[in-house]
């Protein structure tokens, strides 16, 4: 019989590959990964955001005008802007100042008050217990997700939301993990993070996001894509796996007008418990 996964310990191993691949296998990674690319990561999420989605809906829902609401990696504060208009009081937590620079002009322009800034990493950062806490898509870097976990408990008094990629298990990522790694979970995600609550005691709620699949990577060439994916799976410096990927690739990207596509194979699962059950 296979023996039960240490889901922890999975998590932990792919947030080091993960990092290690920002490293892009030639030098140090940036001090500040979202230098060059706040801007744009916001413009991504406007977009992104022009249609509506069951994630806002339900968290929306959920609130009042005398919630406080704890934002955790709140990036370029799209989540902070939304939460602010139906709160009392966020608390925007991020850690890059490209991202906090965005952050606080958006809520400059947009004339929004009752948001605060605070510069750090979860779950180092002291802050105040709130109403809610949420943290959407920004835990993939903290190898020790239950210590994540615990201290957002600890600072949240009715309902945390989590907000997490959930990839395919036959998406091209999933096929070459299983291929390098003998299993396909390709990256810290929800079934890790579902997993890891189990193991802490806590059976949340899910909400698959109604968008379904995000809209597929697309890459210009087959050489491209190959760079992209060894990256991914931490094999920038090494040949062991050329020859199987090229193949994979091969096979399963699409040309299409000038580019290839990939299959679309991550959707968002929204992840939320009430702190007062468990
Ligand atoms: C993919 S962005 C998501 C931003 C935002 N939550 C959203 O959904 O639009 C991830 C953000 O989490 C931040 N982040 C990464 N690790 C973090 C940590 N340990 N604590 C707090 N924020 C973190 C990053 O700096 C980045 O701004």
């Amino acid at each position: 019989m296979e023996k039960i996964t240490d889901w922890r310990q999975l998590w932990k191993e792919l947030v080091a590959i993960k990092s290690a691949s920002r490293s892009n296998g030639v030098s140090p990674a940036p001090r500040d990964p979202w230098n060059d690319r706040a801007l744009a990561f916001k413009q991504g999420v406007l977009r992104r955001w022009q249609r509506p989605d069951s994630s806002r809906n339900f968290i929306l829902s959920q609130l009042d005008a005398d919630s406080t609401v704890l934002d955790i990696g709140a990036g370029t504060g799209s989540w902070a802007a939304l939460l602010a208009r139906r709160a009392r009081r966020v608390t925007a937590v991020e850690p890059s100042p490209a991202m906090i620079a965005v952050l606080s002009a958006s809520l400059e322009e947009e004339g929004i008050r009752n948001v605060s800034i605070v510069e750090g990493s979860w779950p180092e950062v002291y802050v105040e217990p709130h109403d809610f806490s949420l943290c959407s898509h920004a835990m993939y870097g903290a190898p020790d997700l239950e210590a994540f976990i615990l201290r957002m408990i600890a600072c949240t008094r009715r309902t945390c939301f989590l907000l997490l990629r959930a990839p395919s298990l036959d998406g091209i990522r999933a096929e070459a993990a299983r291929h390098v790694w003998g299993q396909p979970l390709d990256s810290p995600n929800f079934t890790i993070a579902y997993n890891i609550l189990i193991g802490m005691g806590i059976y949340a709620n899910v909400l698959m996001e109604d968008t379904g699949l995000w809209k597929p990577r697309v890459s210009p060439s087959i050489e491209d894509a190959h760079r992209d994916l060894k990256r991914f799976l931490g094999l920038a410096d090494s040949p062991e796996h050329d020859g199987y990927l090229l193949t994979l690739l091969r096979r399963r990207l699409r040309w299409r007008c000038g580019r290839y596509l990939w299959p679309p194979e991550v959707r968002s699962a929204l992840v939320y418990w009430n702190v007062r059950d468990f």
